[in-house]
């Protein structure tokens, strides 16, 4: 908006421009200079982050430097945590340029009220040698508690599912809250398929960028499904140029990407689960249409009904928008199938803990 006084109106002819005054930008107090900003999305975009911990944070962090929302809030139960996370990473707003405005909060969720995406992190992660599955007893407990809280106060957020056993918290998010299904959405095909592309671009000596690759079906250690099949490289079918034995690897080393990381970290990894949550909410909040292979609830979709698991979908600004048919040949339902009953399994401890 320009604010200076009519009189000045001009300029240095004298004359007006087409009805609005002809003026530099350096007339104008800085902070009324028209930018890119003010015409942006972000200005108007309200991004929450519940848990703080090493995803949590990871994907604050990534949602800043994408300058995804004005404002974005991290909130945790460990006093101070958030606090200070957020102190931290705005620390970086100069060195890195971005305005969002990060505020970290110990559990208020006055203060994430009117999110348009909501990310849940909260829970354990888990330590070497468990698997996402054992979490449940623990994480199912925070979730549902923490969804209720999110919706009190973003009744029209998207919510974004990380906290594991993740298929099983996006079902009992869905199976709790009433929302449409497509308002909440699991991040681990996401992950899943980044690992994926980085074997293959590894097993190709290719950049991980130049690869194409999709893993749907559960987000655990035996459950997940790399399409080898589907996999390209530059539009080129990687099963010409990796032969039969090299792709199973690929495939091997991706089920247990997450399992080798905890094993070397001695908790679970945080850059990628992060920055894949942060690459989602992107395509949430720029409306971008893309594919990404995410948990969602399935009406009949895939041959399968009342369960939450990986497959692909259009993601908009309303959250996930259709669920794309890749045409599974035989062995692919197969596994597909498979995995729904494992998962399928994991949820049924939810009945056990009367949480649905
Ligand atoms: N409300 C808010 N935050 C909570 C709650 C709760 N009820 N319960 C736990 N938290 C917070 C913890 O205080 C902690 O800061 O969740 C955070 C979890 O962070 P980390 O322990 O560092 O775990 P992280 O590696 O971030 O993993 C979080 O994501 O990938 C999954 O399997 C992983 O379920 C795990 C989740």
């Amino acid at each position: 908006m320009y604010l200076i006084p009519p009189k000045k109106r001009h300029g240095p002819t004298g004359k007006k421009v087409h009805g609005l005054a002809y003026t530099s930008a350096f007339l104008l107090p800085l902070r009324e200079v028209p930018n890119k900003s003010t015409f942006n999305h972000r200005n108007m975009s309200k991004i929450s982050v519940i848990g703080a911990g090493n995803v949590g944070a990871t994907c604050a962090n990534c949602i800043a430097q994408k300058e995804l929302a004005s404002e974005l809030v991290l909130l945790d139960i460990k006093e101070g945590v958030s606090e200070g996370k957020a102190m931290d990473m705005m620390q970086t707003a100069a060195l890195l340029g971005f305005d969002t405005r990060i505020t970290g909060v110990t559990s208020d969720y006055t203060k994430t009220a009117g999110s348009d995406v909501v990310v849940i992190t909260s829970g354990i992660p888990r330590k070497p040698g468990m698997t996402r599955e054992e979490l449940i007893g623990i994480n199912a407990g925070i979730v549902k508690s923490v969804i209720g809280s999110v919706l009190q106060y973003s009744p029209d957020a998207v919510i974004v599912m990380i906290s594991n056993p993740m298929d099983t918290m996006t079902y009992l998010s869905v199976k709790t809250t009433g929302l449409p299904r497509t308002r909440i959405i699991g991040m681990g095909g996401l992950l899943d398929s980044s690992r994926f592309k980085y074997y293959l671009s590894a097993a190709l000596g290719a950049a991980p960028t130049d690869v194409t690759g999709c893993v749907i079906g559960g987000h655990g250690d035996t459950t997940m499904i790399p399409l080898t099949r589907l996999a390209t490289y530059n539009g080129v079918p990687v099963s010409t140029l990796l032969d039969s034995a090299a792709l199973q690897q690929v495939a091997a080393d991706t089920m247990v990407g997450g399992a080798t990381l905890t094993k070397l970290l001695g908790t679970s990894a945080w850059y990628a689960p992060g920055a894949a949550a942060a690459t989602l909410v992107e395509a949430i909040i720029r409306d971008e249409k893309k594919v990404m292979p995410c948990c969602v609830y399935l009406d009949g979709e895939y041959g399968q009904k009342d369960i939450c698991i990986g497959v692909p979908v259009m993601i908009g600004r309303n959250g996930w928008e259709k669920i794309l048919d890749y045409k599974l040949d035989d062995a692919e339902k197969a596994a597909f199938a498979k995995s729904a009953e494992a998962v399928r399994k994991t949820n049924s401890v939810l009945h056990d803990m009367k949480l649905i």
